[in-house]
């Protein structure tokens, strides 16, 4: 098993800190990492060139988040519809996800990262698939972040392979028509057993979900930021955690109703804990 997160320090542990103290840390945070290629074209380099620096701020998010005690960070990393760039952009891509997975492997490990990946696996080319499960064989038992990389991943994607799943369940006679519930959906996702994102992240400025976690996002707090992925960095992320702690969630209901408290706490948690939307 790995370590755990090397710990932040000087002024970025009080920043921290503070998170920490003034709020809630979000359980789930999920990110679409947009700008890539517009940063380059500002620099007047190649497209992959801003991917190559969005794997710096891949590495800078996933250790602030570990040092944080975020349990889940999603990163849409590439898009079921990604595979319908240039060719050449597409092989890449995938040379550089290859690259990152094989360099940030062991680093990963020793900060008690358990990798997950979420979209049609068999889709990507068998090196990278190979690479996958190695590494996710490697930190399976890592008690950390929970770091999901959604690859050839689209929320609709994700929708039909449920369906396609229940229905087989159906046709088995292991479930009834009647007991599809909002529950049962879930845990046919591919994202069964991790709670809902409570903050999304997309930079670049776009106001767009584009075919990301489409089921999951429901109660979702949304932060935009206008700089590009390769420009983000923990600073940013602080950013959106701050401003996620002062929203107020109430998932439909009331003020009121989050403030009252019964035996088990309050509403909410009462809500949270029953999986089922109002
Ligand atoms: C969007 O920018 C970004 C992507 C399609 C790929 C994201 C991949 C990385 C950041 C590589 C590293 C990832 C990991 C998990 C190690 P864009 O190309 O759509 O930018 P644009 O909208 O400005 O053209």
């Amino acid at each position: 098993m790995g370590q755990g997160p090397q710990q932040a320090t000087g002024e970025d542990k009080k920043v921290q800190e503070t998170l920490q103290s003034t709020g809630e840390i979000p359980q789930h945070i999920a990110i679409i990492m947009d700008g890539n290629g517009r940063w380059a074209k500002q620099r007047a380099m190649p497209r992959i060139a801003g991917h190559s620096e969005g794997v710096e701020s891949v590495r800078d998010t996933v250790e602030a988040c570990g040092q944080l005690g975020v349990k889940y960070l999603t990163l849409y990393a590439f898009s079921t519809e990604n595979w319908k760039r240039p060719q050449e952009e597409v092989s890449l891509l995938m040379r550089l996800l290859l690259r990152a997975l094989k360099d940030e492997t062991d680093r990963l490990h020793n900060n008690n990262v358990r990798l997950q990946a979420i979209g049609d696996i068999p889709a990507l080319p068998l090196e990278m698939q190979n690479e996958l499960m190695e590494d996710i064989q490697k930190t399976k038992d890592n008690t950390g972040l929970n770091l999901i990389l959604a690859l050839s991943y689209s929320g609709r994607w994700d929708l039909t392979e449920a369906v396609k799943r229940v229905v087989c369940d159906v046709q088995a006679n292991n479930v009834e028509v009647k007991q599809i519930d909002e529950k049962l959906i879930a845990s046919h996702l591919s994202t069964a057993g991790v709670p809902d994102p409570d903050l999304l992240i997309r930079t670049s400025g776009e106001l767009r979900i584009s075919n990301f976690l489409l089921w999951q996002l429901a109660y979702t707090e949304i932060f935009i930021t206008r700089k590009h992925w390769p420009s983000f960095r923990r600073d940013e992320l602080y950013q959106a955690i701050a401003e996620y702690q002062k929203r107020e969630r109430r998932f439909g209901m009331v003020t009121e109703q989050l403030k009252k408290t019964s035996g088990q706490g309050n509403y909410l948690n009462q809500f949270l804990k029953s999986g089922t939307g109002p």
